[in-house]
């Protein structure tokens, strides 16, 4: 579908590397704590623009397999904040309809933080304003692995031949299975790479980086990464000619899920925001 003159075409699912807090903060002289907490209330900023405009899936990288390397004070501070955040937030993502879940090894959190992420996936499961995912103690390539013996162990128990082995079948093993691949991904902060974020599923993400610090995010910004996003061209290996033919959308669709391969979906359209 192309989206009418004036209009900007909107991501379904929107995937961000939410980076820059440290930096934000060292640049003030305050300790990084301080700038994780920022970096909490420029995610709520993040929610509510995704609501405002219509984006149906948005996937936050809040802590990374590796991030538990960091010093011992900022990974139990950052551990308090995500504490702090599922008791204050849990019932206001809950009235807006928000569907918040969790992916990554939650095994590795304290108790405490485990039954709080639980009974949050629980209480708002049929929500479907907007698909929250927060990956946490996440890593793309600990994802594929899982997925990995996931298959493994189909193929021990005699369920699959390893022929039968193919890109769809790994997908359906793989986190955020049941959305469509993310459109845009988002990294704050002024690097330019993916760090181990979803690297299955980014296969033919739009990529998009700012230098602004992930405390300082505001709308302006969010909505330049929309606009330029909405003036690509999205051709998942096919031609120009082929993508901007007739059936721009079916061609260009079905590619995309052959591409990434991970039915069943959920059925989230693509949007144009007047
Ligand atoms: C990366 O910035 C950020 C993190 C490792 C933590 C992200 C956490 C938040 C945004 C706060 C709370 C989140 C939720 C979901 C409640 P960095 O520390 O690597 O920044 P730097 O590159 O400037 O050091």
């Amino acid at each position: 579908m192309s989206a009418p003159p004036g209009s900007t075409r909107v991501p379904r699912h929107l995937a961000v590397i939410m980076d820059g807090n440290g930096r934000w903060a060292e640049r003030r002289r305050r300790p990084r704590l301080i700038g994780h907490r920022a970096g909490a209330r420029a995610v709520n900023l993040c929610i509510d623009f995704c609501l405002q405009r219509g984006i149906q899936a948005l996937t936050l990288f809040a802590f990374s397999s590796e991030n538990w390397g960091r010093p011992e004070d900022e990974v139990g501070g950052l551990m308090k904040l995500f504490l702090n955040a599922l008791e204050r937030e849990v019932d206001e993502l809950d009235r807006r309809g928000v569907r918040l879940r969790f992916i990554g090894e939650g095994e590795r959190f304290q108790a405490d933080i485990r039954s709080r992420m639980h009974e949050a996936e629980q209480r708002t499961r049929a929500n479907h304003a907007l698909h929250l995912t927060i990956a946490a103690s996440y890593g793309g390539r600990q994802d594929i692995a899982h997925a990995a013996r996931a298959v493994a162990r189909e193929v021990a128990a005699g369920r699959v031949r390893p022929d039968d082995i193919d890109e769809a079948m790994i997908g359906q093993y793989m986190a955020l299975a049941d959305l469509p691949p993310p459109d845009l991904f988002i990294r704050t902060g002024g690097d330019q790479r993916i760090s181990n974020f979803l690297l299955w599923q980014l296969a033919y993400t739009e990529l998009w980086f700012t230098e602004v610090l992930w405390p300082e995010l505001d709308a302006d910004t969010l909505q330049r990464a929309i606009e330029d996003f909405g003036g690509r061209e999205r051709r998942f290996g096919l031609t120009s000619a082929q993508v901007r033919g007739a059936d721009e959308t079916s061609t260009a669709r079905s590619v995309e899920t052959t591409a990434t391969a991970a039915p069943p979906r959920a059925p989230l359209p693509e949007r144009t925001d007047p």
